[in-house]
């Protein structure tokens, strides 16, 4: 797979941070941060040749939308669909959650038009609203497809924080989710058994987008660096960063800003992501 450019996924979480400051601050459902972030999100995609649509829906009286969109090509009955919540916080900018996630996945999909890869599955990318509230738009969307469309999505990764200033490297445990999948956690790992960067599993329940995936009965997994939870000393040892110190100490803080970035993670992450879809969605090698 490609060395995604971590350098570009920090230009686009700049343009959302920028999104938040003319903004009130925030990027957060029923805000105009929020609409305005999903707007930047689509030009880019729709300027690299891809198929994109809003799902609407309303929560806590607002309008919110999931921007979903499909590169042309590949098998339509063999879907494998890559997420990331694009809604902050009331209290700041969300840059890490997640920025982190919704930047590193715009890259990647730009990444698949400039390189004009033809997988032999289809690929889909979706940036969810209201993540926040309750995983309200991803549960939109999976609960408003048909069921014969629902049956050809046959996986979904989940990206939610993939730069934490403190972070830790886990990968979602297939045994730890109704639906996991041992296929798309080894996937999610091979980057970084290449890297001889030691992955912790991680159980994380109903708290991302992935479980609406999960209750349809799609195999699900996903990467996380870490959100309010402290990093033992034993991780600090084996990651680096500061025990006894949250994964992230800005975590729906307005301190969530540009600055709440580990880079070195970031890059590490999104070039895992890379890994798992190329791999999962069968490029062929004379692409690469
Ligand atoms: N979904 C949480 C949030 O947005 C973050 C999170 C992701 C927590 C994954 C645990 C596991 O606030
Ligand atoms: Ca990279
Ligand atoms: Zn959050
Ligand atoms: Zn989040
Ligand atoms: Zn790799």
């Amino acid at each position: 797979a490609p060395d995604i450019s971590v350098a570009n996924v920090q230009a686009h979480q700049a343009r959302l941070q920028t999104i938040a400051n003319q903004n009130g601050g925030n990027r957060a459902h029923g805000r105009p941060g929020f609409r305005a972030s999903i707007d930047f999100v689509q030009g880019q995609l729709n300027a690299a040749g891809y198929t994109t649509r809003l799902v609407q829906f309303t929560s806590n009286g607002a309008t919110g939308w999931d921007l979903i969109a499909d590169w042309p090509g590949g098998d339509g009955n063999n879907i494998l669909m890559s997420g990331s919540h694009l809604d902050s916080v009331n209290a700041g900018p969300g840059i890490n959650d997640n920025g982190s996630g919704s930047a590193a996945l715009l890259e990647i999909a730009l990444t698949v038009s400039r390189m004009n890869v033809h997988p032999q599955r289809h690929l889909r990318f979706g940036w969810w609203g209201a993540e926040e509230l309750g995983l309200v738009g991803s549960t939109f969307y999976v609960n408003n497809l048909a069921r014969t469309e629902r049956a050809k999505i046959k996986g979904y990764l989940n990206f939610d924080m993939l730069g934490s200033p403190n972070p830790g490297y886990f990968v979602y445990d297939s045994a730890g989710q109704p639906t996991g999948s041992t296929t798309l956690q080894h996937a999610l790992e091979a980057h970084f058994t290449a890297l001889g960067v030691p992955t912790e599993l991680i159980s994380v329940g109903g708290r991302s987008d992935h479980a609406a995936f999960a209750r349809a009965g799609i195999p699900t997994g996903g990467l996380f660096t870490g959100a309010e939870v402290i990093k033992t000393a034993a991780q600090a040892q084996k990651w680096g960063g500061t025990s006894g110190v949250a994964f992230d100490r800005c975590y729906h803080r307005s301190c969530d800003t540009s600055t709440n970035v580990n880079v070195t993670a970031l890059d590490r992450m999104v070039d895992a992501v890379a890994d798992a879809i190329w791999s999962l969605s069968g490029v062929p090698v004379a692409a690469h």
